[in-house]
């Protein structure tokens, strides 16, 4: 039984990416790390799920037909193996433990992943990173984080985004998008609104968790949204 509060933090690959949209930004790293450390110190029990996308997402590598989606998906899943790790290594830099549960069994790098293992770590104060998605193709890193979210018990899931919240349209594209700070799930099923693929918002509605969409790149973000309480500056997807 948990004790504490408990939340899953998504975040995509290409948050972590450096400039050039590809590979690991070690600066981002470290502030990613730090923002998590915000939590633990306030007590709170973290999951982290990550993307894969700074190095291989499916559907872009089955883009031409040469490789097909399941196999695509799976270099996708082992993509995300090495961010998890490289999560794991700067958390552990600023003095949290965390272990890494992977979807896909690679035991010379990480720990396979096992429901009550996982629940173990976080009694723990461990931050602990999942792995390799749902390890089955054709489901996203989105499912994968409600689907360890559901599995954690945790109170919320925290999708990290580059923008502040969900919008009506897409912000990059139109100026007079408006934002929009408490959505419905069946307002973010609609085809219209971004936020998560279907399987995971249904996912999510289906146990009650609560997505809060947030600027990764905010000050003290985090601990403002999960510790303070504070939604003011994020988008929040939950039963009206
Ligand atoms: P507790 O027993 O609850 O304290 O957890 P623990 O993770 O410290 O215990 P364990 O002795 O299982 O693990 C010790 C170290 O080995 C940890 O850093 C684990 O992440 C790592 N470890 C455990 N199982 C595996 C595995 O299958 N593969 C790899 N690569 N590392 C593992």
């Amino acid at each position: 039984m948990k004790s504490k509060k408990r939340v899953l933090v998504k975040f995509s690959g290409e948050a972590l990416a450096n400039e050039n949209g590809f590979g690991i930004d070690t600066a981002t790293l470290k502030y990613i790390a730090n923002e998590i450390k915000t939590l633990v110190d306030n007590d709170v029990g973290v999951s982290v799920v990550v993307g894969g996308g700074n190095f291989i997402r499916g559907v872009s590598a089955a883009g031409d037909g040469l490789i097909r989606r399941t196999t695509g998906d799976y270099m996708g899943m082992l993509s995300t193996i090495i961010n998890a790790v490289a999560i794991q290594e700067a958390v552990e830099n600023i003095g949290l433990e965390s272990r890494v549960l992977s979807a896909i069994e690679v035991p010379e790098i990480c720990e396979p992943f096992i429901t009550r293992r996982a629940q173990r770590h976080l009694e723990k104060g461990r931050v602990v990173v999942f792995a390799a998605g749902t390890g089955n193709p054709f489901f996203t890193t989105d499912t994968a984080a409600t689907l360890r979210a559901v599995e954690m018990e945790a109170d919320m899931i925290i999708k990290a985004t580059k923008v502040d919240g969900i919008y009506d349209r897409d912000p990059n594209k139109y100026s007079d998008a408006v934002k929009l700070p408490t959505l419905s799930y069946d307002d973010a099923l609609k085809d219209d609104i971004k936020v998560m693929d279907d399987t995971s918002i249904a996912l999510a509605k289906d146990n009650n968790i609560p997505i809060f969409v947030y600027n990764m790149m905010g000050n003290n973000e985090l601990k403002k949204i999960v510790v303070d309480e504070d939604y003011s500056t994020c988008s929040v997807v939950k039963r009206k």
